[in-house]
């Protein structure tokens, strides 16, 4: 196994695992496309419909297409009353990601589709768990917090729908765009670990809920999607501008990583978090609180400088959500909220040109050792 041909790539760098037409990314260039168009488009004039749209379909929707999704994504975005409450029964104190994790598995046995595995019926599971997972976040939150659930209204959007149910109030234009440009941003990114968790599933053919359970497992980790609450509360924990750079140098004395930094493609800068620290700023200075942005502006100022790193989509991304005052522990949600369109656009990807992924390990352990019965061993 182990000759050079078969030589193991730590991590797989650098492995091309699946031809996809969905998203391309130039990691020497920091270039980032979704079926052909620069994110750059994408992120200042098309909204987050326009981009589901696009990822399912490898176009982006006329007037009258984008209606159609809009009315079918309203449609489907209540969830079951059992759905509710199961979130209802859920222990204190749980982490959102396993909620999410558990209450999207449980969702599977609601959905009229059932096992049914046509490209129709998929595309139908599509749309309701883009059209679910922020109703599902924000229900939770409410919950949590002793309040009612909100249901959300016909004619907001995905992002005004979000912080409509969170919030219980119809949010202003800049705070709707804000999330909007984020769902924007997020929604795909290539072979990253949990769309490549996702198409793994989808490849044995199983279902696309048990496809999108193993993403959200996946986007969890502090690597992936959790890295974004890491950078939260390091900033919350550092305190104050003035003592970030003493925080960060420390961090490098003790060889732990900082959260939001270093991107397995990227040698550049990520184009999202161009936009990302624009937002940031933006609202920084429009609710008068800056010290977030200038924090984490100073953070990245010590990171490249002594390690030559840059920020990813996570490190901006933290300080935005925290001044629209999203609770921290909903920033990776998010995230699934907005990548779910990219799953289910890879899902169906898979299931039109499958074969099952199989690899190979590089086998490390002892060979032909001798069995001794359990009376002989001790
Ligand atoms: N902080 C400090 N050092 C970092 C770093 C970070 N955030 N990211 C990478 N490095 C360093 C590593 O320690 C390593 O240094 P070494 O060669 O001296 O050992 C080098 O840069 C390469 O990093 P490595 O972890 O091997 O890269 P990777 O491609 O396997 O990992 C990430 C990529 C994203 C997982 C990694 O950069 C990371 O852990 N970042 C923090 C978590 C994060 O923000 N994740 C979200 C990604 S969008």
């Amino acid at each position: 196994m182990s000759n050079e041909a078969n030589a193991v790539k730590a991590g797989l760098e650098g492995a091309v695992a699946a031809s996809s037409s969905i998203s391309y990314i130039d990691g020497n260039i920091g270039k980032l496309i979704y079926c052909g168009y620069n994110i750059h488009d994408l992120a200042q004039h098309s909204t987050f419909e326009e981009v589901i749209y696009l990822l399912w379909n490898s176009k982006l929707p006329t007037p009258g297409e984008l209606g159609e999704l809009k009315a079918q994504l309203n449609q489907e975005s209540r969830i079951p009353p059992e759905i509710q409450q199961l979130i209802r029964s859920l222990p204190e104190g749980v982490n959102p990601m396993d909620m999410l994790r558990t209450v999207v598995s449980a969702l599977a046995l609601y959905d009229a589709d059932g096992q049914d595995q046509s490209r129709e019926a998929n595309v139908r599971k599509a749309i309701r768990l883009t059209a679910k997972l922020p109703t599902i976040v924000t229900t939770f939150q409410r919950l949590r917090n002793g309040s009612e659930p909100v249901e959300p209204r016909p004619d907001l959007s995905v992002a005004g729908n979000f912080l409509y149910t969170l919030r219980g109030e119809v949010p202003d234009e800049i705070a709707t765009r804000t999330i909007d440009v984020a769902l924007v941003l997020h929604a795909d990114h290539e072979l990253n670990a949990s769309t490549f968790a996702a198409r793994v599933t989808a490849a044995t053919l199983s279902d696309m809920y048990s496809s999108v359970v193993s993403a959200i497992g996946a986007l969890k980790g502090p690597l992936h999607g959790g890295a974004n609450e890491g950078v939260i509360r390091n900033l919350l924990e550092i305190g104050s501008v003035d003592k970030v750079e003493a925080w960060t140098l420390e961090q490098f004395a003790k060889k732990s990583k900082i959260m939001g930094f270093g991107h397995r493609v990227y040698h550049t800068e990520d184009p999202r978090a161009t936009h990302l620290r624009d937002m940031s700023r933006q609202l920084g200075e429009r609710t008068g609180e800056t010290k977030y942005y200038e924090m984490s502006r100073k953070m990245e100022e010590v990171v490249k400088r002594e390690k030559g790193l840059n920020a990813n989509v996570d490190f901006y991304s933290a300080s935005t959500y925290y001044a629209l005052g999203i609770p921290t522990d909903l920033f990776t949600p998010i995230f699934a909220c907005s990548r779910i369109s990219g799953w289910t656009a890879h899902i169906l990807e898979q299931y039109a040109n499958n074969r099952l992924i199989r690899p190979r390990a590089e086998y490390i352990g002892p060979m032909d050792v001798r069995y001794m019965p359990i009376q002989e061993r001790g």
